[in-house]
């Protein structure tokens, strides 16, 4: 462990954990640390009216397709997000992917949805960006039910991504045939770090699967190489991801009140997986596999397996998991395969097809 910390010049902040109860008070400080100093805290949960309409398209008749639409009021504001359910025909307790989408198109170029239905899996999907754009905009959206006038709220918009995800996870809830227990919340790079955010806010996720989430992910932000992303330069293209606080540890990591590992930490003790692809060097692999690393002691102290090396490019038998794939920044089929490897694993007996 001392190695590994040195390897990035980052302090032993697990320090003063020695037992399961030191991390569990320290975990409530921590994730109200990260809230205040980099994501900033998601607004006051607001309870949507719900609508569903079920489609006509069903994957060969393979699946139940219903549209879930969301319609949030506050502040003599409305809007209403539209969400996906997909879930195979004929099955009871269904375990589902929520899948926080770049599109709202089922399937999509990262969303293979027959070949997740086919594995026994359902699928709930929304368009991070129908529940409020990726830009400096703050008027529009759910953000928008928050914001004075446009101005910008103490919270950056992973959170309220984050914020969907669990409105999301409530629904399931609501649903007979869905296993409520068994809810992955997966997502690929800005959206695999909102699935980490998520996971760490709302315990009721089975699994969580970071696709190549990188800067302000699942990687390390102390010690990065010039190839990789650093705060300034997320903070720099992607500011209203972020608290505006986060500010402060541009070009000063060494200042941060934390690192990555643990904010994976605080998955424990449900298992995480992160996942990398070899040219996706701005993410920093090697980053995200010492965070796994690191971040398993929190596990250890549940008396769970964390990270279990397994000597190959896909390492899944612990409790973290972590694999890297040839190939470029992108959230591929193989991606998904090993998530659903995983899944099974965990679901033991209770996964049929
Ligand atoms: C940019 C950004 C990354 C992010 C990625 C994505 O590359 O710098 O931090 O993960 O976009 O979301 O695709």
């Amino acid at each position: 462990m001392k190695k590994l910390l040195q390897s990035r010049n980052i302090p032993d902040f697990f320090a003063r954990c020695a037992d399961l109860a030191s991390w569990e008070e320290y975990k409530e400080e921590l994730k109200e640390l990260f809230l205040t100093e980099e994501y900033g805290h998601l607004p006051k949960k607001l309870t949507p009216s719900i609508k569903a309409e079920e489609q006509g398209v069903n994957f060969a008749g393979k699946a139940r397709w219903e549209s879930v639409f969301f319609t949030f009021e506050n502040n003599g504001k409305a809007h209403t997000v539209r969400a996906e359910l997909i879930l195979p025909k004929n099955k009871t307790k269904i375990p589902v992917f929520l899948y926080i989408s770049f599109s709202g198109d089922v399937p999509n170029k990262y969303l293979p949805m027959e070949e997740i239905l086919d594995n026994g899996f359902g699928v709930m999907t929304f368009d991070y960006q129908n529940v409020t754009s990726d830009d400096g905009d703050y008027s529009n959206g759910l953000y928008g039910l928050f914001s004075d006038n446009g101005q910008r709220c103490e919270f950056g918009k992973i959170s309220l991504w984050s914020y969907m995800a669990s409105i999301c996870m409530d629904y399931l809830e609501s649903r007979d045939e869905v296993d409520s227990d068994c809810v992955a919340v997966a997502g690929h790079s800005r959206l695999g770090k909102t699935a980490i955010l998520t996971s760490i806010l709302d315990n009721r996720f089975a699994l969580t699967c970071s696709n190549e989430s990188g800067c302000c992910g699942a990687a390390i932000s102390r010690g990065k190489t010039d190839k990789n992303e650093t705060i300034e330069d997320i903070t720099r293209v992607f500011p209203w991801w972020f608290s505006e606080k986060y500010l402060k540890y541009v070009s000063n990591e060494d200042a941060l009140p934390f690192d990555q590992h643990l904010l994976l930490a605080m998955v424990a003790p449900r298992p995480l997986m992160i996942g990398g692809a070899i040219e996706d060097v701005w993410a920093d692999n090697e980053g995200q596999l010492l965070a796994c690393k690191l971040a398993s002691y929190a596990w250890s102290l549940y008396d769970k397996v964390g990270f279990v090396d397994s000597g190959s490019d896909t390492s899944i038998d612990g409790n973290v998991c972590f694999h890297i794939r040839e190939g470029s920044h992108f959230m591929s089929r193989y991606d998904w395969n090993v998530y659903m490897k995983k899944f099974k694993q965990i679901l033991g007996d209770k996964y049929e097809i």
